[in-house]
């Protein structure tokens, strides 16, 4: 069996309460997703906006390989802009329970059948693909939603869909509904909102039952609490199902974080498949196992998905992922000093510290006694700033024994200070500041600050820290100790050349 996937992240998934996407940002999406093999891209609802229909329309001319569907309610003005975004299909829906053909259209369910019926007759008629899509079916009256799917198909739709638009089902009655509608007898699509958590539950439950098709978004995103999640829907199916889909499982982290990063929508670290914390193993016990045999505590390979495994260094952390994790950082300690590092992340771990890579490398460098000798030494700092000047910083930095004494803005005070810093450090002035990370340690104004940076000089990359009460004179002594490690690198490297 084989399973296809209607990917609506351009659609429903850009119905997430605050996600709104550039016609730019709706192509690079499309052109992963077609990449990552969806059968079909719900590009979005060409009615909505002009900006909408223009997103629309350059993922038609692509030239993709999936189907590029757009949204429709059963009204001709839906129907003819999907029309002028020459989409192949539409997903053309009308509401069938009486909750919502009473109470939000105000019409009969003989009303909805006729629009049904004339919508689906027009936009056939007009060379598109339907997937006729009843809303809020699950609480709709059997026989009347059968009935309406009946007469669209005679109508000309190819394809059915069944929406659970507020997530009410539960597997066994998904199971039950998804099978009643599958002996209709023509493809069928089973489109699961997770108010309850249930939606890749249900259409797991519904593909079983008989249809061919699920809706899904990347992540999950959506309305509310979001659609069936699309990684979790098919490495269930692949990995638990033994159900083939035409997705490349491998790019499922890739697009997993590609979407996280243009919506906005992060991820709790939890998530499956996707999730930070996916592959990541924290106790002893775990880490041990899984360095032994990674099925111990891993149902599927991170490499599977294209993710990476993680080994957390906390306070249940083991003897066998801190050495994997210093091997891996090329820091071959002797086993006295390895005890000396294994404490120091347990007591930090007591003190509701996670220690990070940065972290472990610091902790094993003092405890190796590896500390870079200090080329450059910070004498003085002045800064000025405040809500009427600009900030402006002085520092005297003594280098090799020499003095030297410059002056930055820039538009902070940290900004400032590390200005002048380069400008004081001539030499290694084009040194790129990758990446700089502030946390309070403790709590109140008068938190400890720690700053880690990363440095690159070259192909050379260093981290480096700095924990005081004070933000400025942290990022600075932390920009510092990174330059003194890129010149410890530097000299490193000239004496072994001048040994070759
Ligand atoms: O969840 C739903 O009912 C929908 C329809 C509007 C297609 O997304
Ligand atoms: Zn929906």
């Amino acid at each position: 069996m084989k399973a296809k996937i209607f990917d609506t992240t351009l659609r429903d998934g850009e119905q997430t309460p605050g996600v709104s996407l550039t016609p730019d940002e709706k192509l690079r999406i499309a052109i992963k997703l077609d990449e990552l093999g969806v059968d079909v891209i719900e590009a979005g609802s060409a009615i909505t906006s002009s900006g909408e229909r223009e997103g629309i329309k350059k993922i038609t001319s692509e030239g993709l390989k999936a189907e590029i569907c757009s949204f429709a309610r059963a009204v001709k003005g839906d129907i003819d802009a999907a029309l002028q975004c020459d989409v192949e299909s539409v997903h053309l829906v009308v509401p069938t329970s009486d909750l919502h053909i009473e109470h939000k259209l105000g019409k009969t369910r003989d009303e909805v059948k006729t629009l049904a019926i004339e919508g689906t007759e027009y936009a056939v008629d007009h060379g598109l693909i339907v997937e006729l899509s009843a809303e809020d079916s699950t609480r709709s009256d059997l026989d009347f939603l059968t009935q309406l799917f009946k007469e669209g198909i005679n109508a000309g739709a190819k394809r059915i869909c069944a929406c659970d638009t507020v997530g009410m089902l539960t597997p066994e009655k998904a199971y039950d509904f998804y099978n009643n509608l599958s002996k209709i007898g023509v493809p069928l699509s089973a489109h699961c909102h997770n108010d309850f958590g249930l939606a890749v539950a249900n259409s797991l439950a519904g593909l079983r039952a008989g249809a061919g098709q699920v809706h899904c978004t990347i992540n999950g995103i959506g309305e509310r609490a979001g659609n069936a999640s699309l990684e979790e829907i098919v490495v269930s199916l692949y990995s638990l199902y033994d159900v083939k889909t035409n997705i490349n499982i491998k790019m499922l982290y890739e697009v997993s974080k590609m979407v996280a990063r243009i919506t906005g929508v992060y991820l709790q670290p939890n998530k499956a498949i996707v999730g930070e914390n996916a592959f990541a193993h924290e106790s002893g016990i775990h880490a041990d196992g899984v360095i032994k045999k990674a099925e111990t505590y891993e149902p599927i390979t991170p490499e599977l998905v294209g993710h990476r495994r993680k080994f957390i260094m906390g306070k249940h952390i083991g003897t066998s992922a801190l050495k994997q994790k210093l091997e891996e950082m090329d820091l071959h300690v002797s086993p006295e000093k390895f005890d000396q590092i294994f404490n120091r992340v347990k007591s930090l771990g007591d003190m509701g510290k996670c220690v990070t890579d940065v972290d472990l490398e610091a902790i094993a460098e003092d405890v190796m006694g590896i500390i870079a000798d200090k080329v450059v030494e910070l004498e003085e700092l002045t800064i000025v700033s405040g809500n009427k000047v600009t900030p402006t910083a002085s520092i005297r930095l003594n280098i090799n024994n020499n003095e030297t004494l410059e002056a930055g803005i820039g538009v902070g005070p940290v900004d400032a200070a590390i200005v002048a810093v380069k400008k004081g450090i001539k030499d290694l002035a084009d040194i790129e500041l990758e990446e700089y990370h502030v946390d309070a340690i403790t709590g109140g104004a008068d938190a400890l600050i720690d700053v880690i940076i990363k440095l690159k000089h070259d192909d050379n990359i260093v981290t480096a820290r700095s924990t005081q009460p004070d933000i400025i004179m942290a990022s600075v002594e932390a920009y510092l100790s990174g330059v003194n490690k890129i010149l410890s690198d530097e000299e490193a490297k000239r004496v072994k050349e001048g040994d070759l």
